[in-house]
Formats: C-alpha cells, structure tokens, sequence
C-alpha cells in the first residue's frame, strides 16, 4: 500500500485538530455496523457490513431488528466453501469485485469479508465461511478476493485473526499451538491478505490466543501485524470482542466494534478518554489509531483532506467529501452472471462410475428429484453471513428450466426438516453471552407425530424411486448446521438421510446422490454403492442453475475439493491428537487469562488437513483437490529446472475427451525422503486450464525457492529445503500424475 508523505501530513493536520474526546469517537461504534463521526470537521463515521456471501440486509442502528424493506435485496454469491472449490483465482477476483460494487452501491465503507480461517477441524459451524484446509489456496484465493472488492473505493475487512477454528466457546476459548505450525499453517494467508491482497482492514478474533483475546492482542495485533509486517490499515475487534481498555487501547487494535447498545461505554469510548487523562495510556496510542482510521477513509475515497493556511501562517485542515467517489451499484445483471460463472465452477464430481453422468436431455423423458435440499434456499441463514437474496435459483427449479417442457420433473421431499421457531430479533444481540448449544444438542427429537409424517416422506420418495429410470437425491446440510456461534457434534447426515438414500438405492441402483453442505459430511453408507455423487457447497443465487447445467452434460465439472473429506470426526487429526473442544482450565490460568475458560492445544501441529491423512496414512472418502471432470486429462512430459532464486516446472496436460473441459493442474512438493517432522508434499502452485477436445496445453509454474521452506522455531526463521525434493504434478493430492526428484 502506498503511503505518501503528502498524504499522512495531511492526516498529521486533521489529528491536530481533533480533541481526545473526538478522536474516541472515531474509534469506535457510533451504531451496530458504524463507527463515529466528527460532523465539525466534516469526518464521517465508516460504514460496514457483513459478509462473504453479499452484503447484508440493514439494520436498525441500536437494535438487533432488521428493517425489513425491500431495499436490501441483493446477488448472492457462492459462499466461499464453494469459491475455494473452483480452484480459479479469476473468479475469485471476480466475485470479490461484485461484492465491493454491491457494497459501495449499498452506501457501505467497508465488507465485512472475507473469511479465511484455516479449515482445521471439519466439524466448525463456520467452514462454509472460509476457503480451505490449504495456506498456499487460502491465500492465493483471498488475495483476489480482496483486490476485487476494493477496486469499487471500499475497503475490504479480512477476518477473523487469527486461529479462529471453531463456534463451540469461541469467545472463551483459548488457542496454544507451537511455533512452527502457527507460522506455517494459519498465519500465510493473512500475511497474504495484508501484503499482497491490501486488504485495508482486518478483523480480530473472539478467542484467545496464547493467554490474550484475539482483538486486543499485543502479540498478534501489535507485535505480528504491525511491527513484523508493518500493517497500516485499519485492525477491527470482532464485534463485541474486547475485554480490556488498556488491551484495547495499547494493542494495534484502531476500531472497537460490539453487540451492545450503550455505545459510550465500549472500552475506546469514555473508559478510554478516563484512562488517558489518568495517564493510563499514552494519547499517542490513541493518535496511532486515529491515523489508521483517517487513512482508509481516505483509500476508500471517503474523504479528502483539504488544508488552509491561515493569515498567522498555521495551517487548519478538514475533510470534505470526495464528489467523484464511485457510487457502485447492486443487482446488475452481469453480477447474476458472474455469480453463475463461479457458481459454475464450484460443483464437485466426487463420483461416476460407469459414466453414469450427465443425463442428456435428448435421452431423458423422467425425471425423479428427491430431497428437501433440492427445494431448499438457503442464502437468508448462516450467522452474519446471511444475506437477503433477490432470488436464488434452487437445483429442483434448475433442473426444471434446464430439461424444459418436454421432461417431466417429478419432485418428492424424501425426508423431515423439522419447521425452525422464527425469532424476530436477530441472534447477533445474545450472541456474546455463550447461550449457544453445544455441538452435543444439534437436531431436536422428532415428535410422534413428526416420525409419522418422516417415514410418510421417505416412503413416497421410495416408492416413486421403482417408476423412474432417472432419479436424483440432493440432500445434504443447512445452515442450521453450517452457522455462525455453533460447531457440529459429528459428520453424520441429519434427518435420517442415511436410511432414505440406502433405500432409494435399494430399489434405483443408479440414482445419483448430490451433497449440498458447507463442511464434510459422512458418506460412507452410500458412498461405495451409489454410481454418482456430486459435491456442491452453498453455491449462491445461481447455484441451482449450474448444477442442473454439470447434470445436463452442458458443462463438465471442473471443481475440485478445497478441503478433504475425512471418514468421520474420530478419524480427523483434531480427533487423533487435539483436545477439541477445549480443555477446562484451572483457577490459575482463570486468574492469568481474562473471560476464559477453555484452552485448546492445536497438538497435531502443521499435519493439518491432507497433510495428516496422508502422513498418517489415514482413509478418507475424498482426498484434498479432488474433483472428476467428464473427460479424462493426460499429463506428461514433466520437466523440472532450478535457477537461483526458482524453480521452474512445466508439464503438458491434455484433453483426451469429447468436450471442452477444464482441469486443475496441482504441483505439490516435499522432500524425496520425508523427515520425520515434516509432511510428506504441500501445495505450492496450481493452474487451472481449459482445454478443447484433443487439445494439449502446457502449463508453466515458477516456484520461489524461499517458499520451499519450513520455518525452524530454534533458528527463529525459515530454513529452505534443501537435498533431494520431490516435485509432483497431480489431479489431486492423491492422484499423482507425474513426478520428478531434483537437488536444490
Ligand atoms: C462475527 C463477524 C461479523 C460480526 C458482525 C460477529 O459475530 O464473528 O464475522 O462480521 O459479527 O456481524
């Protein structure tokens, strides 16, 4: 980020002008989703909103009611459990920069977005939120992300930093992990974000991290962000995250957010201006914050800063609005395609035995959909990244437009969701006071009544299974499963989602199961018997369009999984070595560490992910970069060249098909003869190429070598790779194509 001298001069003079009382002001919620303002000098406060999947609806100011007119409306992009499985860094820029656009056309400073947590434990309630179990795709992913978002003068708020991995307790819950794995798993793609992406903001995270609220950290916000990578932006607490106005205040955090309504009594209101006329904090901490604040509104274009030089020679400043700041826009038709396109590229082909996929509508005259996920929208729910969708097409609807008048799409639920109690209030205003349930009590009992109308459901859907050749079950989660403030208690299917598809299957030996989920699901009952199984996260207002288009066969699939599908929860390394969901600490560590009351040691260290399976030799449904396509690729001719400061690898892929296609070419590395401490490969690049029939395409990759590292706690630093290391090129991080050794 560019930080011109003329530029922080002039926000040195708007500071000058500021008393301490107004400088709070500016640092923290003025209402729920905005910061304060200075009217006298013309500063605004900064306008936010969540989240990853479109801007959300409004709120009022100083109450958790939404105001519920139509004007909120928006595209719904693919969560970014989707996103991260197209493997395309394009699309992800693409959907970054609808959300900005859509953000600033909904007059909002800043997007609350996007969520990049490691996705390290498969059960988190907010997996659908973040992008994989990978540092190298994280990264390369939010980048785009973040670029496109603030080409539309809005700032993007990367969250939630950092080792934010699960719901359960996640205000209470403090976070131990050695030295090495935090540097190489879950610190990368913040860094990223921060470096490359510049992402204007960042979000702090509700647990604790090695004894200190992620939010009011010293080591993470003061130390890492600002001192180790120099950070300018803006650090934003989770909403109602901090604990401690000198934390706050001395920290590199620069905006307090929260839940509560008594906005002058957030500890950088009046708690703050007290301790700084008590001399507790240096009002120079408070100036640091303030500076932050002045500089994004000014990369945001919010203000301009206009200073005037008196008659006595002293210089006055103030802001004034920026009259050609871009105004966005929401709703825009090219924003319904490029939601299409990602969406597109987010469906999974897990399975397809015998080419059971597609089923092309010249050859289809019937066609049976089962499965309330099918019917489903899903885009109004989740936590705070629930968004009020203009529309959402469902795959029952998609299916219907894709086969048309001539194919008979016979729909039967299959199975009972039970009906959810509507609250009116919003959860967000109870959300900090761990009401939650914990992952133990997910799904309600069924009363006798609701067993009743359950076997009705299933059977019907049976029945109807024998009559129809072509049958498709899409079933899967909801968000009351993938949500914000709560984790899962297992992988398994809810609403005996088991005993229907085994049943249909029983009777339709080729019916296709697809799975909607934002997180791993337990498959294993079908997973060997069914021929067809498609994998579709949260896939956005279009999401019901593509499936049906990979089910027609007018798209092959090319999405490949962003994270592993394990077996179950026991067979995860959070199961094997962590001590999920927390510890309870002792009346010591009570006295030690403020508003705890768990601590969690990330005991499987980097072995995070693929990297567990595959050193441990562990089974798994689906490997990490899974994903089939409709046409078969052949990699070859694999070379492998070092230079001083690279390594250069290219390789030729072809289309041995009848369709165009697109494959995600993945280069994993790791040492020839693993060591002990040390995975086996990691990802290091990936390129995703399209390819016509018979066409061959070579795919280059440049690979520092001083990303070939592994950071060694007792050196303090990164040590490079050294000796003979492995390069492999592969459809997945089971599926090795190529491979070559070379010395560096
Ligand atoms: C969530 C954040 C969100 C914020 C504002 C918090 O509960 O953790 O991700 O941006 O609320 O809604």
């Amino acid at each position: 980020m560019k930080k011109s001298g003329d530029m922080e001069k002039k926000i040195d003079a708007l500071l000058a002008e500021l008393t301490l009382e107004e400088k709070s002001k500016l640092i923290h919620g003025a209402e729920f989703f905005k910061s304060g303002g200075v009217e006298r000098l013309g500063i605004p406060g900064i306008m936010t909103s969540d989240g990853p999947m479109g801007v959300r609806n409004d709120f009022y100011p100083d109450r958790w009611y939404v105001k519920g007119t139509s004007a909120d409306y928006v595209s719904y992009l693919p969560s970014n459990s989707a996103l991260a499985a197209t493997w395309n860094t394009e699309l992800a820029h693409t959907a970054g920069s609808v959300l900005g656009r859509e953000a600033r056309g909904r007059g909002k400073d800043m997007i609350l977005a996007p969520g990049i947590n490691v996705k390290r434990n498969p059960l988190c309630g907010r997996n659908f939120e973040y992008l994989s179990e990978d540092p190298y795709l994280i990264s390369a992913m939010a980048v785009e992300i973040i670029q496109g978002i603030q080409e539309n003068d809005v700032s993007a708020c990367v969250k939630h930093f950092v080792c934010n991995n699960q719901e359960w307790a996640r205000h209470t819950v403090n976070v131990e992990i050695d030295e090495r794995s935090f540097r190489e798993i879950y610190l990368p793609a913040f860094e990223a974000a921060v470096k490359k992406g510049k992402s204007y903001a960042i979000m702090g995270s509700y647990n604790l991290f090695r004894g200190e609220h992620g939010s009011e950290s010293r080591k993470l916000l003061t130390d890492i962000l600002r001192k180790e990578w120099k950070y300018d932006g803006v650090a934003v607490s989770d909403w109602g995250a901090n604990h401690d106005t000198v934390d706050a205040g001395e920290s590199g955090l620069d905006l307090e957010m929260g839940i509560n309504a008594d906005f002058d009594k957030y500890y950088l209101a009046n708690p703050l201006i007290e301790a700084v006329k008590k001399g507790e904090i240096d009002e120079a901490e408070v100036d640091k914050k303030v500076r932050n604040i002045l500089r994004l509104m000014l990369r945001v274009r919010m203000i301009e800063i206009e200073l005037k030089e008196q008659k006595n020679g002293k210089v006055r400043a103030k802001a004034v609005p920026v009259e050609d700041r871009d105004p966005g826009y929401y709703n825009g038709h090219i924003m319904h395609h490029y939601a299409l396109e990602a969406a597109r590229e987010a469906v999974v082909l897990l399975k397809n035995d015998r080419k059971r996929l597609p089923i092309k509508p010249s050859e289809t005259k019937r066609i049976l959909v089962i499965g309330d996920d099918a019917d489903r929208q899903h885009s109004n729910g989740g936590g705070s990244a629930e968004i009020k969708a203009l529309y959402e097409i469902t795959p029952l609807l998609g299916l219907a437009r894709e086969y048309g008048g001539n194919t008979e799409i016979r729909y039967a639920k299959g199975y009972y969701v039970p009906k959810k109690k509507v609250e009116e209030v919003n959860w967000q205003e109870t959300s900090i006071m761990e009401i939650f349930t914990a992952p133990e009590d997910r799904e309600r009992k069924l009363k006798a009544e609701e067993k009743k109308k359950a076997k009705e459901l299933r059977d019907e859907a049976v029945a109807l299974a024998k009559e129809y050749d072509q049958v498709i079950i899409i079933g899967g989660l909801d968000h009351d499963f993938d949500t914000e403030g709560m984790d899962r208690k297992d992988m398994k299917l809810p609403y005996g989602q088991d005993e229907l598809i085994n049943a249909v299957l029983d009777v339709n030996p080729d019916a296709v199961v697809v799975m909607i989920a934002g997180s791993p699901v337990d498959m294993r009952s079908f997973k060997d018997r069914a021929r067809a199984i498609l994998w579709m996260s949260y896939n956005g207002m279009e999401g019901g369009t593509a499936l049906a288009e990979v089910i027609s066969g007018q798209i092959c699939p090319s999405g490949k999984l962003a994270e592993t599908i394990p077996e179950c929860f026991e067979k995860t390394p959070v199961a094997a070595f962590g001590d999920y969901p927390g510890r309870k600490i002792n009346a010591a560590e009570k006295k030690r560490m403020k508003a705890c009351e768990y601590t969690e040691t990330y005991k499987e260290g980097v072995f995070v992910g693929y990297r567990y399976y595959e050193k441990y030799k562990v089974p798994v449904q689906f490997p990490f970069g899974h994903g089939l396509s409709y046409v078969d690729f052949k990699y070859s001719g694999m070379t492998v060249k070092t230079t001083e400061r690279a390594v250069e690898v290219t390789l030729k892929v072809k289309n041995c098909g009848i369709a165009t296609a697109k494959e995600t070419v993945q280069l994993y590395v790791g040492e020839k003869t693993p060591s002990e401490g040390n995975p086996v490969k990691e990802l290091k690049a990936f390129s995703k190429v399209e390819l016509k029939p018979g066409q061959t395409k070579t795919v280059r990759f440049t690979v520092p070598k001083k990303s070939l590292a592994h950071y060694d706690e007792a050196a303090g630093g990164w040590v490079k790779l050294s000796g003979a290391v492995s390069f492999y090129a592969a459809a997945s991080s089971a599926d090795v194509r190529c491979r070559k050794d070379v010395n560096i």
